[in-house]
């Protein structure tokens, strides 16, 4: 647990990964399935989008159903994301109440699991869209789906180092370190600019009490990003525990 709270890991912007961890689960009921549009989805465009993407309206399209959703999914999972939209002032005379229309979490994580699950009914060896399928499930905290995904991302694309990221993420928080530390020795093989990858092997050699590689891991980490924070906090604890170990 200890890196895996707010005070936590190298992972996925570690925001991200704070709010992976924090995230409500849905019902037991509904982990397994897959997202479906007209459950899921539909009545958040509807509620969020639909006021002004019609006819008539400010939008440039209309967004009212399935099919137009299908033929933008990608687009509309990317403007969500960034909250490009529902926009922060809506045009004006389109909507009254503009904190209405602002999307949760949960909600752009729907969204983007869809278009997601879209994308690989169309192209099942897509490991861009099967990771981010894999971090949605996260968030929702359905680990072994996500697991899946995952591995099936490294399958279909074996240097594909974000895939190995996440894996390592969630062998890390299940304490199976040799796993953990093949998946971020690919990461860093694969894209040797990722400090948080470098923190995430100095946090694993830390815990097999391994001070010297871990040592060499954090200093990695503070050469790519100097302002890593965590990996310099982490060095200062190894630094003192080898001074100790000395004494
Ligand atoms: C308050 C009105 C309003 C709401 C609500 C709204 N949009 Fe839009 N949307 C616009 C307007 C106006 C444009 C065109 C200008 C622009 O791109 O900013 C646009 C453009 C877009 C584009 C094209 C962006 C681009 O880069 O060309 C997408 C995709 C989109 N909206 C999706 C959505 C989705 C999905 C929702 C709901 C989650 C939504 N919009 C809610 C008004 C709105």
């Amino acid at each position: 647990m200890l890196f895996l709270g707010i005070s936590s890991p190298f992972g996925v912007g570690s925001l991200e990964f704070a709010q992976v961890i924090g995230a409500p689960e849905r019902s037991e009921a509904s982990t397994n399935e897959l997202v479906t549009f007209n459950k899921d989805v539909a009545p958040i465009i509807f509620q969020h989008c639909s006021t002004c993407h019609r006819p008539g309206q400010a939008a440039p399209f209309a967004l009212l159903g399935y099919a137009d959703a299908k033929r933008r999914a990608k687009q509309i999972s990317d403007v969500v994301r960034k909250r490009y939209m529902p926009p922060w002032l809506p045009e004006s005379g389109a909507v009254e109440f503009a904190s209405d229309l602002s999307l949760t979490d949960g909600q752009i994580r729907l969204i983007d699991q869809w278009v997601n699950e879209s994308l690989l009914k169309e192209n099942p060896s897509d490991a861009v869209a099967h990771t981010k399928a894999g971090r949605a499930n996260m968030y929702f905290g359905d680990v072994g789906k996500a697991m899946d995904h995952f591995l099936a991302a490294v399958k279909a694309d074996p240097k594909y180092d974000r895939a190995y990221f996440e894996l390592g993420s969630i062998y890390l928080r299940q304490q199976r370190l040799p796993e953990a530390l093949e998946a971020f020795e690919n990461v860093t093989g694969f894209n040797p600019d990722d400090y948080e990858a470098e923190g995430s092997l100095g946090i694993i050699f830390l815990r097999r009490r391994e001070l010297d590689q871990a040592e060499i891991h954090f200093r990695a980490a503070l050469r790519l990003n100097p302002q890593d924070k965590l990996a310099s906090n982490y060095l200062g604890r190894v630094l003192e525990a080898k001074a100790n170990l000395r004494n």
